[in-house]
């Protein structure tokens, strides 16, 4: 007996040891690696696997938007951008006589693809067309002046037959007055964002569909970067598929069973053209998730985040399970439902105004 005490008191100290080498080396690459740019790259010459699956959804991204271009779809997303550019220039105070001149051309052309019958029979978005179309007809009518780029780019866009019916109201830019006010008032939003809180136990019940819909339809009117929306969320309902995806990242353990649904937000590397995009899925779809859980928290439903790391072996399992091309990135799942009243919320103590708050700082985040 003593000697098994004797051993097991020289594991832990081996253990023990074994911990403060590895911590030792670690500080000494970081503190040697991470004290200048030029060594942080030849750092991760060497490193290269830490980020190669994202550096790979990246590139491969760059090319599938070009490739894509070609292809039939539902949405476009170099129409969309180029579209949006389009109200972003129309908006201008003051607004140029003739601008866009050097993409109007390149986006008749995203139009007449987008608008063209297709052989596959994928369906594109009507209300995407009709967007675009309502946006091309008002910024040739708003330009006057006769150009010959934009002459040649209007005879082209009159050329192509109107595949979806103008809306009405039009889908152009308008007067901030005119939108409707929401009438929601600081203090509901104050209370709801309070009300909010990470939920892990949940009741037996199904989420109704319409509520989980209701949710995505709040979700996908945050704002985007250049409209291009670049993400979409999978849902998994079914007890059997909800406990299947919640069991793959760490951050269920233990509660992964009692998970009724869950969201993966998946978002595509492949709407962008440049890697200085590389973080607007993760920006896009975070602020997208909030909403979400906001809007499944007025319907009485609630929610928790489950963190997704940059884990190869569960990307490659998550890739498999749900299907997803090398270009999609996983960028965080959310389970959610019926809260169960006896489960235990976590208080989570947020921090102070004075301590996340600054006015006027040029300084910040420099060392002293
Ligand atoms: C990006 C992110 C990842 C998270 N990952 C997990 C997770 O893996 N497992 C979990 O139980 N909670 C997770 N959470 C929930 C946080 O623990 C929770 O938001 C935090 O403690 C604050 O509590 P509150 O959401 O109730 O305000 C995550 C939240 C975020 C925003």
């Amino acid at each position: 007996m003593l000697n098994r005490l004797k051993n097991i008191a020289k594991a832990l100290l081996a253990i023990t040891w074994i911990r403060r080498v590895y911590e030792g080396v670690n500080r000494f690459f970081l503190e040697t690696f991470g004290s200048s740019r030029f060594l942080t790259h030849f750092f991760y010459f060497f490193s290269f696997i830490t980020f190669n699956r994202e550096q790979s959804a990246v590139l491969r991204g760059r090319r599938d938007y070009y490739r894509n271009k070609k292809r039939t779809r539902v949405t476009h997303v170099e129409l969309r951008r180029n579209i949006h550019r389009l109200e972003k220039g129309m908006s201008m105070r003051p607004r140029r006589d003739v601008f866009a001149k050097d993409y109007i051309s390149e986006t008749i052309e995203f139009y007449a693809q987008a608008t063209a019958p297709s052989a596959s029979g994928v369906l594109p978005e009507r209300s995407e067309l009709s967007w675009a179309h309502d946006v091309l007809a008002k910024y040739f009518s708003s330009i006057s002046v006769a150009d010959p780029v934009v002459d040649r780019a209007r005879s082209a866009f009159e050329s192509i037959p109107a595949t979806a019916e103008t809306s009405t109201p039009r889908r152009i830019p308008h007067p901030q007055g005119e939108i409707v006010n929401a009438q929601v008032s600081y203090e509901q939003l104050y209370a709801l964002t309070r009300q909010r809180r990470s939920v892990r136990w949940f009741q037996e019940k199904p989420v109704p569909r319409e509520l989980i819909d209701n949710a995505i339809l709040a979700a996908v009117q945050a704002p985007s970067a250049c409209n291009r929306l670049p993400y979409e969320y999978l849902i998994y309902d079914t007890p059997e598929l909800a406990h299947k995806v919640a069991s793959i990242p760490f951050g269920t353990a233990g509660y992964s069973n009692n998970v009724p649904a869950i969201a993966v937000i998946v978002a595509d590397q492949a709407n962008y053209f440049s890697p200085r995009d590389r973080h607007a899925i993760y920006i896009d779809s975070s602020l997208s998730a909030m909403q979400f859980m906001l809007a499944l928290g007025t319907q009485g439903v609630d929610s928790c985040v489950i963190n997704w790391p940059d884990f190869e072996p569960l990307e490659r399992k998550m890739q498999k399970t749900l299907g997803l091309r090398v270009t999609q990135r996983v960028i965080m799942l959310i389970a959610f439902g019926f809260a169960d009243p006896e489960g235990m919320v976590p208080f989570s103590q947020k921090k102070e105004l004075d301590t996340v708050r600054s006015f006027n700082v040029l300084k910040a985040g420099r060392e002293a």
